[in-house]
């Protein structure tokens, strides 16, 4: 039976609460489609940052690279300097594993859930493909004179050809896959650029990487938008994007924006990907202080993390799977909502997954 190496980070706030429940569906659904998993468990965060003192060591980074993949709950603690341990762990990963992919799904799993009116599931699934490796942070950059009216604070954002073309090529593969698995129906292939080429003019590059990988695949439409303008066309027309690639601040900032038109933080998950290398897979909802502790926090973005984890891994069977179970639950109602306010609690939800999936596989492992 095949085996997979599979470290888990559960982290901080409600991290714990939801990679548990994440990690229930992944026993029922390895059952299921005849693979194991051996788990291995990582202790960073902010808390453990608060007793231990200790960041993520350089061996860890290496041990890492030896799994098949990382499954990451949320990094981020009110008592800790921001961004201390988030750059130690999610940045340390992405950066030491070289995942160059930050990939983010927006799908509208029911109607109910979208805050704009009138906007259907057929109407909002579209993929970000955000650059992952370069721009804003790469922490090139620092203060002088720090405290005083002389203060001056320099950032550098980077962008190399390779890292530009990479990532657009990823976009344009995606484009033609998810194309392929539409069979001819629905929308037509199409690949948008989203940067500020306007404004900061070191954006060219974007403009002649993207042009340079569209031009071998001529099937593809290609379009192009300001970020401003993404923002705005995210609300007013989700239908026209299919894939957007984009910076990596960028993709940040529009994918939370993403997670709203999906119904909340509660649902988006993340993979952070470098093709046939271990890669790390997240919802993108930060650890959430206020809800930690308190069994109210919504599971299905870390579930959909998992099932991510699983497409990538070769399970495509077991991922699809999972996805379905959470889409009948969502389309039925039986979930009302994905956020903490749904009148579930994070272990409800997750059992709920649990039995909706084993329910649907005539081959489902007696408990
Ligand atoms: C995300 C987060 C991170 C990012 C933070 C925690 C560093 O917002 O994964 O979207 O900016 O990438
Ligand atoms: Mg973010």
């Amino acid at each position: 039976m095949k085996t997979y190496n599979i470290g888990v980070i559960p982290g901080d706030g409600i991290g714990p609460e939801v990679i548990r429940e994440s990690l229930k569906v992944l026993k029922a659904v390895s059952g299921q489609h005849g693979f194991q998993t051996e788990l291995v468990d990582y202790p960073y965060s902010g808390a453990y940052y608060l007793k231990t003192k200790e960041l993520v060591p350089e061996r860890v980074i290496d041990e890492w690279r030896t799994l098949d993949a990382v499954l990451l709950g949320a990094i981020g603690h009110p008592d800790v300097e921001p961004g201390l341990v988030e750059r130690s762990v999610i940045l340390g990963l992405r950066f030491g594993l070289d995942l160059y992919i930050n990939l983010r799904p927006v799908k509208l799993y029911a109607e109910r859930l979208c805050p704009i009116k009138g906007k259907r599931p057929a109407d909002i699934d579209f993929v970000v493909v955000r650059e992952n490796t370069e721009d804003f942070y790469v922490q090139i950059g620092g203060h002088i004179h720090k405290g005083t009216p002389d203060e001056v604070a320099t950032v550098t954002g980077l962008y190399t050809w390779r890292g530009c073309e990479r990532a657009a090529r990823y976009a344009f593969e995606l484009a033609k896959d998810r194309a392929e698995s539409r069979g001819g129906a629905g929308r037509q292939p199409r690949v948008t650029l989203v940067d500020k080429a306007n404004a900061i003019r070191a954006h060219d590059i974007w403009t002649r990487a993207f042009a340079a990988v569209a031009a071998e695949y001529p099937g593809i439409q290609t379009d192009h938008a300001y970020v401003d303008a993404c923002c705005m066309w995210m609300i007013k027309n989700p239908d026209w994007f299919d894939v957007i690639v984009t910076t990596n601040l960028f993709g940040d900032i529009i994918t939370d924006l993403g997670a709203m038109l999906q119904g909340g933080m509660g649902i988006a998950a993340s993979g952070n990907i470098h093709p046939g290398k271990t890669s790390m897979f997240e919802p993108i909802h930060g650890s959430a202080p206020k809800h930690a502790g308190k069994d109210t926090a919504c599971p299905i973005g870390a579930i959909l993390a998992l099932a991510m984890l699983l497409d990538f891994l070769g399970e495509r069977a077991a991922a699809t799977h999972v996805e379905g179970a959470v889409t009948r639950l969502l389309e039925s109602g039986a979930i009302p909502s994905v956020d903490a306010g749904s009148g579930l609690s994070t272990s409800q939800i997750g059992d709920m997954v649990v039995a909706e999936a084993l329910a649907a596989e005539p081959r489902a492992i007696p408990s």
